[in-house]
């Protein structure tokens, strides 16, 4: 048995090969019918005449639908007329399944489609797009296992809220109210003052209304804790993890790329480093872009996207206001109101992926940070004991895997990325 992408090949031309999976598409025309197979490699065409097969057997299988799994042999030629320039020319078969109606085809509405799901991932298209991000979730853990960096795992039912309360699940966990993570962010500093240098990828949730094109309520957060990092050293490792995901994707899934019609050149073309921008210099910046900012304005989705267009190589931004980053942010001692922190906005318009910087490692600090957010301490006393037992200086960064795969695919919505996409309206199937 081979796999279709093996059979595409000149060593077994003239040869008999067997190939099994999917009908792709399927075309008669009178005495001949023309079925492509699909399998997870590839694409092939077979033929199917009277010349190898009885008329019974003609029948059926010109009467196979979309999506009928079979298995079948025949002899290997060349064919420059067929989709991937070989064909299969049909002596036996099997057939496991025969589609009465296969739900899926061309023009149907987005909902319908999403309902579907379970059916539609197996478009080529979305096939192309889960190989590199399989790819991408592969190359963010090599990259970190080649510094020293340690896979943990924390925990997904959390009692304290990282981000801000307004983005928090509620749970029900045998009648106490807990939340679902929003990032294991606090869990992973917990562990570098064993390991040093830690990583992870898990699931975060985040109850946002926002109904943007790169939002999900839950999506895929790959995350790192460094001790005795600062905020440059955490940049500098970054932007080579960056650089060696896109160098895999290069490497492993040029074909993928081509299916879904992505401009290689402008994920070829990214180069490190990449250029610190600090807020407020992007905030004046953005005027030549006919924006209206001011210092002190958070930048969503649409005031990333009017700046990111104007830029093809990543950018870091750091340095931002205190008032729009979160508690554990660490101020810069020589420029108060300002955090030591970066965001990395993904260039062609896409913006935000990463966000990082050091934390607050000094414990008075902490505290009067905690209480003017309004939280309470006591919930917060695993956290705050870090400062109290051998605090260091320390960084981390968070990256949403999805929006990095929606970048490097060129893709529009993040819900592109993932096969199951939880968003406000969704959760099924
Ligand atoms: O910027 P965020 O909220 O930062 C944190 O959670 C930090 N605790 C991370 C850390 O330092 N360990 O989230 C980090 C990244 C964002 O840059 C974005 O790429 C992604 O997570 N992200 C989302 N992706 C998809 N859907 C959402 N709703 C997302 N919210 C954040
Ligand atoms: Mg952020």
């Amino acid at each position: 048995m081979e796999k279709i992408k093996e059979a595409l090949s000149d060593d077994l031309l003239g040869k008999t090969v067997s190939i099994r999976g999917w009908v792709y598409r399927i075309r008669s025309s009178g005495k001949i019918t023309f079925i492509v197979m699909r399998d997870s490699t590839g694409i092939i065409q077979c033929i199917a005449s009277s010349e190898n097969l009885n008329d019974e057997q003609m029948k059926e299988i010109s009467s196979l639908t979309i999506e009928s799994s079979i298995e079948l042999s025949g002899k290997l030629r060349k064919e420059p007329r067929a989709v991937t320039g070989y064909e299969i020319s049909l002596q036996s078969y099997k057939i496991y399944e025969r589609n009465e109606n296969f739900p899926i085809a061309k023009d149907l509405g987005e909902e319908f489609l999403l309902d579907n799901r379970h059916l539609w991932l197996r478009s080529r298209e979305f096939t192309a797009v889960l190989k590199i991000r399989s790819t991408v979730f592969k190359a963010f853990a090599d990259y970190f296992y080649k510094e020293d960096y340690y896979q943990v795992q924390a925990p997904m039912f959390v009692s304290t809220a990282t981000e801000g309360g307004s983005s928090l699940f509620n749970v029900d966990y045998f009648g106490e109210k807990v939340n679902l993570t929003q990032s294991s962010q606090f869990y992973l500093e917990t562990l570098i003052y064993s390991l040093e240098k830690v990583f992870t990828i898990a699931p975060s949730f985040r109850a946002e209304k926002s109904r943007t094109r790169r939002h999900l309520t839950e999506y895929w957060h790959a995350e790192g804790e460094a001790a005795w990092y600062s905020n440059e050293d955490m940049m500098a490792d970054e932007e080579k993890m960056i650089k060696y995901i896109i160098d895999e994707v290069l490497k492993n899934n040029l074909e993928d790329l081509e299916i879904i019609k992505r401009d290689i050149n402008k994920i070829k073309n990214i180069k490190i480093p990449f250029e610190r921008i600090k807020y407020k210099d992007l905030i004046e910046k953005s005027k030549e872009f006919g924006m209206n900012l001011k210092y002190g304005d958070d930048l969503g989705a649409d005031e990333e996207y009017g700046i990111m267009v104007h830029f093809d190589n990543p950018i870091f931004v750091t340095d931002y206001p205190e008032s729009l980053k979160t508690f554990y942010h660490r101020p810069d001692p020589d420029n108060p109101g300002e955090i030591l922190c970066h965001d990395l906005l993904a260039p062609e318009g896409y913006g935000e992926v990463l966000g990082g910087g050091e934390r607050i490692y000094d414990l008075q600090q902490l505290l009067d940070r905690i209480k003017e957010n309004n939280l309470n301490p006591e919930d917060y006393y695993w956290y705050v004991d870090l400062r109290k037992y051998g605090s260091i200086p320390h960084s981390g960064f968070g990256l949403g895997l999805d929006r990095l795969v929606m970048w490097i695919c060129g893709l529009s919505n993040v819900r592109e990325t993932i096969p199951y996409p939880r968003t406000i309206r969704r959760v099924k199937p």
